[in-house]
């Protein structure tokens, strides 16, 4: 999968096949979700995920190289895409430019997603004019935490809403090939799909969009925090719980390990 391919999903404002997305931080994990995806998302969401941190605020491009280098090494179909963390892009154009380009010589990642409407729209042109593809990613954009007083889902008012769309607007003429709303009314949702040229992967922003993520432990159930917009499609903590209940309990009686784990000389 490529940018231009994915990009090319959305004909004339409508999208035949739906991109099917998810988060990967991990090589192994890149692996098993590579088949069924078209894009595999490095997200800086691995600051909570696999690191406890309390936002993604302190994730750094070292952290997201690390995470992303690993990920393109398990995938050879999807798509994969690494957001560039909080600081790395917003100062200018040229330093967008200096950080990308590093993420993608040290990951080989096929694309970056960066968070941001109107203001970042010539940062956007400048990185796509210069072999860089990027995603937008507009609504609820998790970096602005401290700028928008929470996590709760945006584009509630008129204001709100008409804002969000030309932030939308705003990156899609400047050339990202794709835009990533989260968490927004399902009204201003369908509005931003149907009237942006590119494809629009919701996340907390209906059915209507072109396609659809989630953070990949949240619909394994391996994460506690689960916002309205996850569907859990299985339950990992609860297995992981059993595997290690059972494990702890052989060790303790001495089942584990039996003669099949053990190294004996043939024969014996
Ligand atoms: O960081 C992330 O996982 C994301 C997706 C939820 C879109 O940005
Ligand atoms: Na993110």
């Amino acid at each position: 999968m490529t940018a231009p391919a994915l990009r090319a999903r959305k004909v004339d404002g409508t999208t035949e096949q739906p991109i099917v997305a998810l988060t990967a931080y991990t090589m192994r994990m890149a692996q098993l979700l590579d088949e069924q995806c078209d894009l595999l998302l490095v997200g800086d969401s691995l600051g909570q995920v696999i690191y406890g941190l309390p936002s993604t605020i302190p994730v750094t491009l070292d952290m997201m190289i690390a995470h992303g280098a690993a990920v393109v090494r398990g995938s050879w179909h999807a798509l994969v895409a690494v957001d560039m963390p909080f600081g790395s892009y917003e100062g200018s154009p040229e330093e967008a430019f200096a950080n990308c380009s590093r993420v993608m010589k040290e990951t080989g990642c096929a694309a970056i997603k960066l968070e941001g409407g109107d203001a970042m729209a010539p940062t956007v042109r400048f990185l796509s004019e210069r072999g860089i593809p990027v995603i937008g990613h507009v609504g609820l954009t998790p970096q602005a935490v401290n700028s928008l007083g929470g996590y709760g889902a945006r584009g509630r008012g008129d204001a709100e809403a008409k804002k969000i769309l030309s932030d939308a607007r705003a990156i899609a003429d400047a050339g990202s090939f794709a835009i990533v709303v989260e968490g927004v009314m399902e009204e201003l949702a369908t509005r931003i799909a149907r009237e942006i040229p590119v494809p629009i992967i919701g996340i907390g922003a209906s059915a209507d969009c072109d396609g659809q993520i989630l953070v990949t432990d949240d619909m394994l159930g391996l994460f506690e925090r689960t916002p309205r917009f996850v569907k859990r499609y299985d339950n990992l903590a609860e297995q992981i719980g059993k595997a290690a209940e059972t494990y702890a309990s052989e060790v303790r009686s001495r089942t584990f390990p039996s003669a099949n784990q053990t190294y004996r000389p043939k024969g014996s």
